[in-house]
């Protein structure tokens, strides 16, 4: 049953990926399994569904990836067995067990959008977030929470966004935004977007950072997108088509350290960031750290 005011339960949690930027480890490891710390990747998405409050996940894997559905799908008597006395155990298990997880298969690499529509049947015809595990945001009110509370005021598209440096900008979803009426500073509405545009052609500093609410007509929208840069099917261009259909789209400037753990440095960043937030481990973490660079010159 789903309680909530805004009529959404489901995080889409996309981690259909090969994982290329982390070769040769993802050989035989999805990226979404390597730890941050010590916890895999995709925990943190998880633990951000659970305390935004959606239970009900919807995870897309691909063949090979097997690793990683029997991470999700382990439950009760076996997931406290594996766990044991481990001072993790209370924590890890008080999550797997609030969530139920759905696993479906995007069977080829041809983009995010397509990445997302394999959620269709899963989802229905009913609004509902999605999460790219890549992008760790550590907040203190999680970032999709402070979505939905937006999404409450302003019904429609949002997605999360920050301001990106130039050289960085044809890498993310760009939009175009102008100010809403209300006093809410972090929501703007979008009046345009396009996928990794070259810095000249960017609409502003603004990247999209991978945290959307979507209607469910998305998916129809999906289906109509024809292939975009990198010629995959890009779900920028379907939220494009329904923005100039006239569904209401918003950016909300989160607030939050976003890390993109999608590439070998960001993940050594996030973790190192863990490892010195911990209260049980930072005095170490900063030794270890501070010898490391002064070994290295
Ligand atoms: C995807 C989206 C892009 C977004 C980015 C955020 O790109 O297509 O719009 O800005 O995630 O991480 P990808 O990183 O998969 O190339």
């Amino acid at each position: 049953m789903n309680e909530r005011q805004d009529g959404i339960s489901k995080a889409v949690i996309v981690a259909g990926g090969r994982g290329t930027r982390f070769l040769p480890a993802t050989l035989a490891i999805p990226k979404e399994i390597l730890p941050i710390f010590d916890r895999p990747m995709l925990f943190y998405a998880l633990e951000e569904a659970a305390n935004s409050g959606l239970k009900e996940v919807v995870l897309i894997s691909a063949p090979g990836k097997s690793v990683m559905e029997n991470y999700v799908t382990l439950r009760g008597e076996a997931l406290a067995k594996a766990l044991g006395e481990h001072p993790s155990a209370p924590e890890v298990q008080g999550l797997m067990d609030s969530l139920s997880v759905t696993i479906v298969h995007q069977n080829e690499p041809l983009g995010l959008g397509h990445a997302i529509l394999q959620a269709a049947d899963a989802v229905g015809d009913e609004p509902f977030a999605v999460i790219l595990p890549d992008d760790i945001v550590d907040a203190e009110t999680p970032v999709l929470a402070q979505m939905l509370a937006a999404y409450r005021d302003y019904p429609g598209i949002h997605v999360g966004v920050e301001r990106v440096p130039g050289e960085a900008i044809s890498a993310y979803g760009v939009v175009d935004v102008e100010p809403v009426d209300g006093d809410n500073e972090r929501v703007y509405r979008v009046t345009g977007m396009v996928e990794k545009p070259e810095l000249a052609d960017a609409p502003s500093d603004l990247g999209i950072v991978g945290r959307y609410i979507f209607p469910g007509a998305i998916f129809d929208a999906i289906r109509r997108t024809p292939p975009g840069a990198k010629n995959e099917i890009q779900i920028t261009d379907a939220m494009e088509i329904l923005r100039r259909e006239g569904t209401p789209t918003f950016a909300f400037a989160f607030d939050g350290v976003r890390y993109d753990a999608g590439n070998p440095l960001g993940h050594l960043r996030a973790a190192a960031s863990f490892a010195l937030a911990r209260p049980d481990t930072s005095e170490q973490a900063r030794a270890m750290l501070e010898e490391a660079l002064s070994q290295a010159g």
